[in-house]
């Protein structure tokens, strides 16, 4: 299959591995990064124009488009390469809007008697307070609309809380929803707009610091499988079946109700309660650190099920096949992230660490010059370890990290080691 793959982070190159780790196919990434450049051919477009993916995708006479980040669905590039006829992966505009509007997506949730935690909106500090009155901490507010993973606040310091409100409402409403107590965990569910096919549970770590300390992130790492969970539900498929049920496939349905079909990946953000399993949020796109723990547990499928979800056959497309297998990703980050990086720095020995038995290397925030591969960005690349256990992956994760050099780069150390 030609496949264009739109993205540059360390998501798209982990979409592109699998792909090339699968064969058969001829990948393209627009704008890619030097990691992703070492794997295919990459191509400077601005992802974020319609006109110019779409002109791009049927010249170069490709079989499916595959949308990484939320900005291109949001600005309209799945609408405009289906009305020219190139199957894409990744939602419409306006059902992507389950992602970029929080009320939204708590509107379809409403209908469709998908379990989330209770909300009131405000759009007055007035509100705030009220709802804030009526609340017992820890706090949760959330900014209604795409805030780059800034936009939501838990905390047990009112104070705190109301400043996130004074900051965020003159963007929007705000949110104040209950607080859900229980781990985190991110099912990403392919569908055609009525089918779904998921993949396996992972869990990402957003905090900076170890023991989940300091400021929150675009994620410091994961993991996949999750032996708790099977633990808890019996088995990770009894797991995955209920979130189907009970979240995916009403959310769906909701979503065709509203006129709005969802096509492509929706990324269930769930927490595990004492009273089952609650939605945190969606996305309408593939996480970002979980898929690159995900994708390299599957053998073979992707591709077809990708264009399948594209093309609306989701339904007759044949089952993905999982290797038995694990996986942990741990990122290097540059020094003053998530605030500001520090970048233009040199990143050595990822060809050492590839040389590991089951570590890979996906690329982030990564340029080449003359002194080499340098740092452009917060979040530089993931390590990506695999291997029959969660041990042994995490093992080969850590091991490939100590190999890589980053001036002033930051990790933890903790990644997947409760699990
Ligand atoms: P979000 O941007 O919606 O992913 O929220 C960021 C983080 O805030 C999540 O990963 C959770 O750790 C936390 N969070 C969001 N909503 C809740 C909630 N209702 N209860 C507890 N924690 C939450
Ligand atoms: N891992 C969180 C996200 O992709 O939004």
């Amino acid at each position: 299959m030609r496949i264009l793959v739109l993205g540059s982070g360390a998501r798209e190159h982990a979409i592109i591995a699998a792909l090339l780790a699968e064969g058969g196919h001829d990948v393209t990434a627009a704008p890619g990064n030097a990691g992703i450049a070492t794997d295919v051919e990459t191509v400077r477009i601005d992802i974020k124009q319609p006109d110019l993916v779409t002109e791009f995708a049927v010249d170069g006479g490709f079989d499916l488009v595959v949308i990484g980040p939320e900005a291109p669905l949001v600005a309209g590039v799945a609408d405009a390469l289906r009305k020219a006829g190139v199957p894409a992966f990744g939602p419409t505009k306006a059902a992507a809007a389950i992602e970029g509007s929080k009320s939204f997506a708590k509107q379809i949730m409403a209908q469709a008697g998908v379990p989330t935690g209770a909300d009131v909106t405000a759009t007055t500090m007035a509100e705030v307070q009220a709802a804030l009155d009526s609340a017992t901490p820890p706090y949760v507010l959330k900014a209604d609309g795409l805030a780059a993973g800034k936009g939501v606040i838990v905390t047990d310091d009112r104070a705190a809380a109301e400043a996130h409100a004074e900051a965020f409402l003159p963007d929007g409403p705000i949110l104040i929803e209950e607080f859900l107590a229980g781990p985190e965990v991110s099912l990403f569910v392919l569908t055609d707009g009525e089918h779904v096919v998921p993949l396996a549970p992972a869990q990402d770590f957003k905090r900076l610091g170890d023991g989940d300390a300091g400021p929150n992130t675009g994620g410091m790492g994961a993991y996949s499988p999750l032996p708790w969970l099977a633990e808890r539900y019996g088995s990770e498929q009894a797991f995955v079946d209920e979130v189907v049920e009970t979240v995916a496939l009403p959310t769906i349905r909701a979503m065709a109700a509203h006129g709005t079909p969802f096509t492509g990946l929706l990324y269930c953000g769930l927490i595990v309660t004492d009273a089952g399993v609650k939605v945190i949020e969606f996305n309408a796109r593939f996480g970002d650190p979980e898929t690159q723990v995900v994708l390299p547990r599957i053998e073979s499928g992707l591709a077809d099920a990708l264009l399948a979800a594209a093309n609306g056959t989701l339904g007759s497309v044949a089952p993905l096949v999982w290797r038995d297998s694990a996986a942990v990703a741990v990122v290097l980050a540059s020094e003053g992230y998530p605030g500001d990086p520090m970048t233009g720095r040199p990143v050595e020995g990822v060809d050492d660490a590839e040389a590991l038995e089951g570590v890979q290397v996906l690329h982030a925030a990564t340029g080449r010059g003359e002194q080499g591969l340098t740092a452009t960005g917060g979040r530089v690349l993931n390590v990506v370890g695999t291997g029959a256990t969660l041990a042994e992956a995490r093992e080969r994760a850590y091991a490939g990290l100590g190999r890589i050099s980053l001036l002033g780069g930051q990790s933890r150390s903790d990644i997947a080691a409760k699990a």
